[in-house]
C-alpha cells in the first residue's frame, strides 16, 4: 500500500467525529490534490476524459480560493497518533435558493474503508447546521457504485436519472440526481455551539 500522505503540524480541523474531520482547504496541499485528481480511476468517476497541468490546477485554485464556493480537506482520525489528509469536499451554493451541489474525492489510499459517507455527512451536517442551506444535491455517473452507496449512507435520496448523459470507461451512461434535505438529517450533529459565557450579577 502507498504510504498515507501525514501533515506537519497538527491541521486545523474545524468539526470532526470519531472517525473523519474536515478543515481549511490549502493552497499548500495543491501538488497532492492535484495528483488525486490525475488517478485514472478518479478522471472516470468525474466523467472528465484528460489530466490536467500542475500549472493549470495552480491557476485554478488561485481562483477557487477567492469564490464563494465552500470547500474542505478531509482528515482520516482513525489513525489515533495524527489527522491524515485522505480528501477533499465541496459546496457549490447557489444563494438565491440557499442550496448547493456536493462534490468528493477521497486519495485512492483512503477509499473503500467507509470515509467516504462519513465525510459526505460531516459536510452535510456543516452545510444545514453552519452554511444554512436547506438542500444539497449532487449529480453521479450510474455505475460509480461505491459514490451512490456512499452518498445512500450519508443520507442522500434518489432525485432522479438522466439518461445517457454520460460515459463511463467508454460506455454511454446514464446520471443519477441525488438530493438531501435538512429537515431529514437525522445527527448526530458535530456541531457545537460556542459554550454560554458566565452572566455578571
Ligand atoms: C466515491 C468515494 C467518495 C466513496 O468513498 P469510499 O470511502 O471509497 O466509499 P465507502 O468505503 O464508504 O464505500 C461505499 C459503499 O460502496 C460499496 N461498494 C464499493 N465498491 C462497490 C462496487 N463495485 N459495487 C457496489 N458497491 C460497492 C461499499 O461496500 C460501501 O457500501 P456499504 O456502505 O453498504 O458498506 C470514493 O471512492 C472516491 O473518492 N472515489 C473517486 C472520486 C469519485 O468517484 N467521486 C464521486 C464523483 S460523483
Amino acid at each position: 500500500m502507498e504510504a498515507l500522505i501525514t501533515t506537519n503540524p497538527d491541521p486545523i480541523l474545524w468539526v470532526k467525529n470519531a472517525v473523519c474531520g474536515l478543515g481549511p482547504y490549502r493552497t499548500d496541499l495543491v501538488e497532492t490534490y492535484w495528483q488525486w485528481e490525475q488517478d485514472p480511476g478518479l478522471l472516470v468517476g468525474y466523467g472528465r476524459q484528460a489530466p490536467e497541468s500542475l500549472e493549470a490546477r495552480t491557476e485554478g485554485m488561485a481562483a477557487q480560493q477567492l469564490g464563494s464556493n465552500i470547500r474542505f480537506s478531509i482528515y482520516d482520525l482513525t489513525n489515533h497518533e495524527k489527522p491524515v489528509l485522505a480528501g477533499v469536499s465541496t459546496l457549490l451554493p447557489d444563494d438565491s435558493v440557499r442550496t448547493a451541489e456536493f462534490e468528493i474525492m477521497l486519495a485512492p489510499e483512503a477509499r473503500g474503508r467507509g470515509l467516504g459517507a462519513t465525510a459526505t455527512k460531516l459536510t452535510l451536517d456543516y452545510a444545514f447546521h453552519v452554511s444554512n442551506l436547506r438542500m444539497v444535491w449532487l449529480k453521479v455517473l450510474a455505475p460509480n457504485k461505491p459514490a451512490v452507496r456512499a452518498y445512500e449512507g450519508a443520507g442522500f435520496r434518489h432525485a432522479g436519472v438522466l439518461r445517457e448523459s454520460g460515459y463511463w470507461l467508454g460506455q454511454v451512461c446514464d446520471e443519477v440526481y441525488m438530493d438531501a434535505l435538512a429537515r431529514d438529517f437525522d445527527g448526530p450533529s458535530a456541531i457545537t455551539p460556542v459554550p454560554n459565557l458566565p452572566t455578571h450579577p
